[in-house]
């Protein structure tokens, strides 16, 4: 693929020098799908779904990735790693693999969605799993890549925000200014602080006349901005976002206060709840996690914000094909029939 993807597309607002290797995967460029049904049932102007889960690996990660990646090319390192609950993991393993680098991941055993952990094994990372959680491993590979020649890549890398700001350019270039509100699932807190990154850029450049309110959501279980501390042992069915401690709590922090938006949670069923609303209503197929957006904007609707003249944008981060095991879960059963038309006619009625 020649001359599109993040870094040629961004190049001017990137930190790349002549040094600096150009390639993609094909990153970037997502769909910013508006989906009028469900503005109508919850009530609000217009909402778009910025479709993060069409990147290459199937999540906002690679945006990042490939800026990260590409510096650790120009910084002659060998290798990257990275803590991740999934998703940062597959990007990091699949760039690596292009790049004909060592990708080393640290993953929390038993926590990651299968069909990441699928991708890290078929691109060909080391894969390590610890017993413990997503904190505990970020800490591991922090003191392993301070002591060692390995390039951290986790979103600490300030590589890793400048690439995933860009999601905010394509919003302004789409729709021609800022919304008035961006909902967005909150875990390690490095997304929302590159979108509002993104967005205060464009609008100091007059591409945009305003910033959006940036409303993130955390999952009620691993809620600790919410709460204002750490949570030790964090829970949630969303596995990409449980974490207790997140690495850019200050950034979001102020990425809410700056915008005068807010950080709030939703629970478990609000999230299986609004997954199954994105995928019913809008035909799209979000993993739990990035239905976080769309549930914090049903519970503000539902608890009667005036949302009727906004323009709203949820990040769907990531597909949901990773996980299918949770969205199967209490999915119930269907017909077994004998290839018989007639018996087929008589089950739907038609007979
Ligand atoms: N949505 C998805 C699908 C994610 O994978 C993540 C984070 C988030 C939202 C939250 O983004 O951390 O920037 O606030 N996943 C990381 C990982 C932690 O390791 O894949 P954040």
């Amino acid at each position: 693929m020649l001359k599109t993807g993040v870094l040629y597309r961004y190049k001017d607002f990137l930190p790349i020098t002549p040094q600096t290797p150009l390639f993609s995967l094909g990153e970037g460029d997502t769909p910013l799908v508006k989906c009028d049904q469900l503005a109508q049932e919850i009530g609000c102007g217009e909402l778009y779904l910025k479709l993060e889960g069409c990147n290459p690996t199937g999540s906002f990660k690679d945006r990042g990735m490939v800026v990260a990646v590409a510096k650790a090319l120009e910084e002659k390192s060998q290798a990257i790693m990275c803590a991740s609950t999934g998703n940062t993991s597959a990007s990091a393993a699949a760039y690596a693999a292009y790049c004909n680098l060592t990708a080393m991941i640290v993953v929390p055993e038993g926590k990651i969605a299968l069909g990441k952990l699928a991708q890290a094994i078929v691109y060909g990372a080391e894969i390590l799993t610890i017993e413990g959680n997503f904190d505990q491993a970020l800490q591991i590979v922090r003191e392993l890549t301070d002591k060692h020649p390995v390039t951290l890549v986790n979103s600490l890398n300030p590589h890793r925000i400048e690439g995933q700001k860009t999601a905010s350019f394509e919003i302004i270039d789409i729709l021609g200014d800022a919304p008035d509100y961006l909902f967005i699932p909150v875990g390690n807190a490095g997304n929302i602080t590159a979108y509002w990154k993104g967005f205060k850029e464009y609008y100091e450049l007059g591409k945009a006349s305003k910033r959006p309110e940036m409303m993130g959501f955390q999952a009620e279980g691993a809620a600790p901005i919410v709460h204002g501390h750490p949570i030790e042992k964090p829970e949630t069915v969303a596995t990409a976002i449980r974490i207790g401690n997140p690495a850019s709590w200050q950034q979001a922090s102020a990425a809410r206060d700056e915008s005068g938006g807010l950080i709030d949670m939703v629970s478990d069923a609000e999230i299986l709840a609004a997954q199954k609303l994105l995928a019913t209503r809008a035909g799209v197929f979000g993993e739990p996690a990035s239905a976080a957006s769309l549930a914090g904007l049903v519970k503000l609707s539902r608890q009667g914000w005036d949302l009727a003249k906004k323009t709203i944008v949820c990040v769907i981060t990531g597909t949901g094909l990773k996980d299918t095991d949770t969205a199967l879960k209490d999915a119930p059963p269907f017909l077994q029939l004998p290839a018989n038309v007639k018996e087929i006619e008589k089950a739907l009625g038609w007979g």
